[in-house]
């Protein structure tokens, strides 16, 4: 038996609400819009942003993504009005090259995309980097929505407009600075995520919390396990989505080009990147390596004495709750001295670093020894914790 008409549109008629978080960039501002359900609000959320009914749009995606939400995506965007084709691309880092940039400027031209047409970004941070770079080349730039379906993507890669694809010689080497019209988090999207992606994403939210926001890093303490969608539940998993979104846009906003506040978002990432180097990009997931590369950092920031060790301790324990690991594999010193040296980071035998001085606030310095930062990443390699 149905339910009586009123309600039955009430319940039907109810969109979801969902909040804004601003990213202030001038006449290329643009909103995140966070909620369950957004995903089915698709269409309406690109007419709000001025697009109008009849412009044709490309929705970028792939497998893994498209089966659960391609359909809910391109009929909410049928539903406004909107022309829409999908480009079903294969999922992995190994496809986020020139190669499958081209797939995707080859679509574009099959569609005849125009100045006026758009390129949806359905998925991870992959799919979210190429489809950004082909909307920000073909015809010297279209616009894009980026739709993240990652954890890692929805606080991080999804807003900023840095997009690309890497080389031989390294990631993300080739790219554009291209903001998008509109991001649009659905953190229902979250639910067939494997728990290991959203586990890498948690070390992007806790770098946050380090680098900007000790409040976020406060209501991740005082939660329990950290380690699944199910331990942080949706009041959690909302706050986390506004609170990264916000630590983000205000980054970006005050240094769009990375001139030089925006690089305090690789906390983390110098170590992490030697982590993920020396173990060729297979062993640990980009997310892994931060988390590994944030304890080293708090041991570097703990004996530089820019903060304490009550600090440091705070962040390995919220770490830990999150199931990512703390230490990295066995390395070579020698190997992680060339690796540093090879580093655009270094002038001199100094390092640039973004340390940490409490929880909230770090400090970028040009001035750390090379000896030192090795020092701390061997101190987290098991043979010598
Ligand atoms: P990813 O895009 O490879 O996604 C991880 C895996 O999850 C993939 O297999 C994907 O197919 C799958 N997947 C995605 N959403 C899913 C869902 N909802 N359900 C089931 N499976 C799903 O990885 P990522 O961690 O999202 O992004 C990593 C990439 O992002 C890297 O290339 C990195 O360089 C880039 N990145 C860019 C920025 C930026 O500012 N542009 C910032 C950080 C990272
Ligand atoms: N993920 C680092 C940045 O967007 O600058």
């Amino acid at each position: 038996m149905g339910l009586p008409p009123p309600l039955a549109a009430a319940v039907i008629e109810t969109p979801p609400s969902l909040t804004t978080v601003p990213v202030d960039l001038g006449p290329k501002s643009y909103p995140v819009r966070i909620g369950p359900g957004a995903l089915g609000l698709l269409g309406e959320e690109i007419l709000a942003r001025g697009f109008r009914p009849g412009v044709r749009v490309l929705v970028v995606t792939n497998p893994d993504v498209d089966g659960p939400y391609g359909d809910r995506a391109c009929r909410s965007l049928e539903q406004a009005g909107f022309r829409s084709e999908r480009l079903v691309l294969e999922a992995g880092e190994d496809q986020k090259t020139p190669a499958t940039v081209s797939r995707i400027h080859q679509a574009a031209y099959d569609l005849q995309l125009e100045r006026g047409s758009l390129i949806v970004a359905l998925g991870g941070g992959v799919v979210g980097d190429m489809a950004g770079f082909a909307a920000a080349t073909w015809l010297r730039g279209i616009a894009v929505v980026q739709v993240p379906t990652t954890l890692l993507a929805m606080v991080d890669a999804a807003i900023g407009g840095k997009t690309g694809v890497n080389h031989p010689g390294g990631k993300n080497l080739i790219g554009a600075f291209h903001q998008p019209s509109l991001v649009l988090v659905d953190p229902c999207t979250l639910e067939t995520l494997p728990p290991r992606e959203l586990q890498a994403g948690m070390a992007e939210v806790i770098k946050y919390g380090v680098i900007a926001d000790p409040v976020l890093f406060e209501a991740l303490e005082g939660h329990g396990s950290l380690a699944g969608l199910g331990d942080l539940g949706p009041a959690l998993l909302d706050r986390i989505l506004r609170r990264s979104a916000t630590a983000k846009a205000r980054v970006v906003a005050a240094d769009e080009r990375e001139g030089s506040l925006r690089a305090i978002l690789n906390y983390g990432h110098t170590l992490g990147h030697v982590v993920e180097t020396l173990t060729g990009y297979r062993r640990y997931l980009h997310g892994e390596a931060v988390a590994i590369g944030m304890v080293a950092a708090g041991i570097l920031s703990r004996e530089l004495g820019l903060w304490n060790a009550a600090e440091e301790e705070r962040q390995r324990q919220l770490i830990a709750r999150t199931g990512l690991p703390l230490e990295a594999p066995p390395l070579e010193a020698e190997a992680v001295r060339e690796c540093l040296l090879r580093d655009k980071k270094v002038r001199d035998g100094r390092v640039r670093f973004v340390l940490p001085t409490r929880i909230g606030a770090v400090e970028l310095r040009d001035d750390v020894h090379l000896e030192a930062a090795l020092s701390a990443l061997m101190q987290t390699t098991p043979a010598r914790s």
